[in-house]
């Protein structure tokens, strides 16, 4: 699909992408619960939870509460999890500490790994806290051992705060015996769910802005459908308002209604 929607509607560059800059995160209410509770899990140095559906905005909610952390004094170590081995989660862990290790043994890469850490309190003066995304994905082998990575000095110094991230299925690992030592250290969860349809036209009307245009462009039935198509979901809620924008130019009109939400909902899932 070329540009010429764009151009269309005057629009200095295209709406609704996914690599929407720090800056432009648009403040809701529960960005800022997200960042509070990741402020009071990194000074407790404790675990804390953020899941919600798929597209809800956890990853940026993320991003918005690491950018808030003082660059001088603190580190925050991002790890997006996988499915694999804990093996394969602490190979991750050593790459985000930038530590350069040919041995593959479990014992001298945790060793290692908690020796940086230790350096980057004690001699750098920093604080860490280590962000795990997708954190749904990882195995309960993963869960029962990940406390351990977390315990220095005979788990009395609290040196490596843990934010998890991921779907509801996060808290259902959790409840798992074996994960217990894990799940006895949280001490916040967020939930993120889809917005309301007020908070719906306030996202439309901030992306749109984004681009320069202050004229909004979905009219009610518009805002209405993209609410209901999308559940209050962002990423849904992007690819809709995306869609309709290029059916409403296709159809050259200057504003959107339902029937190019319809669609633009034919096209996705
Ligand atoms: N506060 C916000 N302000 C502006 N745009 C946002 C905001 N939150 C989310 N978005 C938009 O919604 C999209 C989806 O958000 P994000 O990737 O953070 O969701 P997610 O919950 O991490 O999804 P997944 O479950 O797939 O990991 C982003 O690409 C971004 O464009
Ligand atoms: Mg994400």
């Amino acid at each position: 699909m070329n540009n010429t929607w764009q151009a269309f509607f005057g629009l200095g560059k295209e709406p609704f992408g996914a690599d929407i800059r720090t800056i432009d995160i648009l403040k809701t209410p529960e960005l800022t619960d997200v960042q509070n509770r990741f402020d009071y899990v990194v000074r407790l140095g404790a675990v804390g939870l953020v899941t919600g559906e798929v597209g809800s905005g956890k990853s940026t909610a993320l991003r918005y509460a690491m950018e808030k952390l003082h660059v001088a004094e603190y580190r925050p170590l991002y790890i997006t999890a996988s499915s694999g081995s804990i093996m394969e989660f602490y190979r991750q862990f050593v790459d985000v500490l930038d530590i350069h290790l040919s041995s593959n043994s479990k014992a001298i890469m945790v060793r290692r790994i908690k020796n940086e850490v230790m350096n980057l309190v004690r001699e750098k003066r920093l604080k860490i806290v280590l962000i795990v995304d997708e954190a749904s994905l990882m195995r309960l082998e993963v869960f029962a051992e990940l406390h351990t990575i977390c315990q220095f000095d005979k788990d009395s110094k609290p040196w490596l705060p843990m934010i998890l991230s991921g779907q509801s299925t996060l808290i259902d690992k959790l409840t798992y015996r074996s994960s217990q030592p894990l799940a006895s250290r949280v001490v916040a969860k967020s939930h993120l769910e889809g917005v309301d349809l007020a908070g719906m036209e306030a996202y439309l009307k901030h992306h749109l802005a984004i681009c320069g245009m202050d004229r909004m462009l979905f009219d009610p039935t518009a805002i209405t459908a993209i609410h209901q198509g999308s559940g209050g979901l962002f990423r849904k809620a992007n690819h809709l308002a995306r869609g309709s924008l290029i059916a409403a130019a296709q159809d050259q009109s200057a504003i959107v209604n339902a029937e190019h939400v319809r669609i633009a909902s034919t096209e996705i899932f």
